[in-house]
């Protein structure tokens, strides 16, 4: 079988594209490159385009017709970038999503796996979630997600294809083989403000030291993103026996780390210590969320493999490795 990735040569669609390969499902990649790196497209069915390009869609489908599920991960995912241009933000990942899956119906496409996230969740006071939570997004960027969600469910409702939605958590580390990772140099989440801290010399900083945490500072559900890519094998293998015609299933570990947990376990994995300095709220961060769902273990057959001092390192393998295999 093949699948088509949408957004194959990013982050997390190159890692997908990897762990398909290794449990022999060949992809195909779509992607215009805005964000997405052609090395991690080499040796693979590589489409430079855009989703909402529909005779480039067309010739994709038309030339490999045993392609049986897409995975949509064509997006644009900078939360800030999002509040400064929100109509470029709602054309990117809502007005070409509408395009793509107008596209999609037309070629006979049934089966869509959606890049969702957990940035559309209103946490409760614990800070955990379900998948019945409140969707509530604090950004564009968050709501463009939660449209396209509620868009795709509807579409599903009346249209011959099938969704699912899978809510990702705050991924870390790298392909284990090294293949694919972080194209970004300088992230700007805390672990990569802590490869950073590391690699110049300077401190760290805890942004936000005043969260309903245990220790004050922001917690997040860090999933590797192997684990997140082997998820979606799973759903591929799984997706006819997944609750019709649409669903949502979050991918975490169901453990919450805070910053300074982060950076106690960042301190435990690397060879250079960094030192943390407290600062304040950066605007637009929130508290945080990890999951309390049972969801992907029951429907998918999924849990996390990989922990947290494993994700660290293998980011900070790829990080060592990144300019060898990235120019620019
Ligand atoms: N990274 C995270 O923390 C995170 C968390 C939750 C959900 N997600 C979702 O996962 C998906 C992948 O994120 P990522 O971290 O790999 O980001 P990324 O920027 O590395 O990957 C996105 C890819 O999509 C491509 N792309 C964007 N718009 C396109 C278009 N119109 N046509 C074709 N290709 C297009 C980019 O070139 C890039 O290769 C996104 O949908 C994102 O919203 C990411």
């Amino acid at each position: 079988m093949r699948v088509l990735i949408a957004g194959g040569a990013g982050y997390i669609g190159s890692t997908i594209a990897s762990a398909c390969l290794d449990a022999g499902i060949s992809p195909v990649i779509l992607d215009n490159l805005v964000t997405g790196r052609r090395e991690f497209t080499a040796g693979r069915e590589f489409y430079q385009g855009d989703i909402a390009d529909g005779p480039l869609v067309d010739r994709i489908l038309a030339e490999h017709r045993d392609i049986g599920a897409v995975i949509h991960c064509a997006a644009l995912i900078v939360v800030p970038d999002s509040v400064a241009d929100p109509v470029g933000y709602y054309r990117a990942n809502v007005a070409k999503s509408l395009d793509f899956v107008t596209h999609l119906l037309r070629n006979g496409c049934g089966r869509l796996i959606f890049s969702s996230s957990a940035a559309i969740y209103r946490a409760g006071d614990d800070l955990s979630v379900d998948e019945d939570s409140p969707v509530d997004p604090q950004s564009p960027y968050g709501r463009t997600k939660a449209v396209c969600e509620a868009m795709f469910a509807d579409i599903a409702a009346a249209q011959p294809i099938r969704v699912v939605s899978l809510r990702y958590f705050n991924p870390i580390g790298a392909d284990p083989g090294m293949r694919t990772g972080l194209q970004l140099p300088r992230p700007t989440h805390a672990l990569g403000q802590m490869i950073r801290a590391r690699d110049e010399g300077g401190p760290f900083l805890v942004t936000g030291t005043d969260y309903p945490t245990r220790d004050g500072s922001g917690l997040r559900d860090y999933v590797h993103v192997w684990d997140l890519a082997t998820a979606h094998v799973a759903a591929l293998a799984r997706f006819d026996a997944l609750p019709r015609p649409a669903t949502v299933i979050n991918l975490g570990t169901g453990r919450g780390t805070t910053v300074r947990e982060l950076l106690d376990a960042f301190n435990r994995v690397s060879d250079r210590p960094v030192q943390a300095r407290d600062a304040g709220r950066r605007p637009g961060d929130v508290a945080g969320a990890y999951t309390r769902s049972d969801r992907a273990k029951r429907l998918l057959g999924w849990a996390p493999r990989y922990d947290l001092d494993e994700g660290i390192r293998h980011s900070l393998e790829w990080a060592a490795i990144r300019d060898q295999i990235l120019s620019g």
